[in-house]
């Protein structure tokens, strides 16, 4: 028996419950993780209220933690029991106290960086690495837009970005938020409940609109992303912590400038073990240089990841969270 969050039917906070779960023991090609962190990451929202429908329910749910191995199924050479691993991708399973984990799926996690930091950054520091290294490469001197400045994701990106020596705008929900914007890297923020973003967008580009636009806000900020793209412009929607974006008329890019738009996640970037290990390693790169800082602004119990979801809707949390076993 372990301890796990599951849902039975998608649902509100309230849906999430603390079950005892059998865990059988690891099959061939997967290992027994005693778990000690779990990342906390918004799709998990999405899971919990089935706009990412769940096939088979009642399902422990998250995609991101950290741990040490207990146990070896069949096959295995790769890792030994005591050794520290994270992950960050399905099969869904993390909101546990024990979980089995194909081994192809795990990284080892390297001296410096603790189990706490590991289960704060991979899913939101891998997805940073692809989508300003492999979605758009950005280079020094490039000004990027950047939504959700203040977030799990924004803060690292705030930073990697900084670190490339791109000039970064990000969005926040806050003066709080932009002052954290501010201390991580970001250049400029905008208050997009107070401000027009766009507009804010072509007064601090001197009119040239920004190369490339990162929003996982989504329904809400979709007009503004689209109209702060200078031509060629790609328009990178990788989330909807507002709501999904609604389909979109192909014309529309052709007006705005013969835009470019993609709708990346991260399963597609690091589903070749070998593009999963060079993000991760370039991740425990940024962080162990001391380029990019891990903000874990939010611990809970695993017992209460309801609050825990709670406050991320509410857009109470900044930086990353985790949830502890
Ligand atoms: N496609 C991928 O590969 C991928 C991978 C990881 C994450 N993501 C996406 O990236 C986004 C950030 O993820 P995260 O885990 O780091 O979360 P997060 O940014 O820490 O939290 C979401 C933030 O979105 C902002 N937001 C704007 N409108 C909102 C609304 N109506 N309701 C709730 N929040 C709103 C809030 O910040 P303000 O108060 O400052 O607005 C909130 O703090 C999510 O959309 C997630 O799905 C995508």
């Amino acid at each position: 028996m372990t301890k796990a969050i599951r849902i039975h039917a998608p649902g509100g906070p309230e849906a999430l419950s603390y079950d005892d779960i059998e865990l059988p023991a690891p099959g061939e090609g997967e290992v027994r993780l005693r778990q000690t962190a779990i990342g906390l990451n918004y799709i998990d929202v999405y899971h919990r209220t089935g706009l990412y429908p769940i096939p088979n329910l009642p399902s422990v749910i998250g995609l991101e933690g950290a741990g040490v191995v207990e146990a070896l199924g069949a096959g295995i050479t790769e890792l030994a029991p005591g050794d520290r691993v994270a992950y960050a991708n399905p099969p869904l399973g993390a909101y546990a106290d024990e979980r089995n984990m194909p081994v192809d799926r795990l990284v080892k996690v390297p001296d410096g960086i603790s189990d706490e930091q590991a289960a704060a950054i991979m899913l939101q520091g891998m997805t940073v690495e692809y989508l300003i290294r492999r979605t758009y490469n950005v280079k020094a001197g490039d000004t990027v837009l950047f939504h959700a400045a203040a977030g799990g994701v924004g803060l690292m990106a705030c930073q990697w970005l900084n670190h490339l020596g791109a000039t970064v705008i990000g969005t926040v929900g806050s003066e709080e938020k932009a002052d954290l914007a501010k201390a991580n890297g970001c250049h400029h923020t905008i208050l997009y409940n107070k401000e027009d973003i766009a507009a804010r967008v072509r007064e601090i580009t001197d009119g040239a609109g920004v190369p490339v636009v990162y929003d996982s806000v989504g329904k809400d900020t979709f007009d503004a992303s689209i109209s702060s793209l200078s031509p060629l412009g790609l328009f990178v929607t990788f989330g909807n912590a507002s709501g999904p974006v609604p389909p979109v008329d192909p014309g529309l890019l052709s007006q705005k400038g013969s835009l470019f738009m993609t709708r990346p996640n991260l399963m597609t970037y690091t589903a070749k073990r070998e593009d999963m290990v060079a993000s991760a390693e370039s991740l425990f790169e940024v962080v162990q240089s001391g380029a990019v800082k891990v903000a874990i602004n939010q611990r809970y119990p695993l017992a209460e990841a309801a609050q825990a979801h709670r406050d991320l809707e509410a857009r109470k949390t900044t930086g990353s969270t985790i949830l502890l076993p």
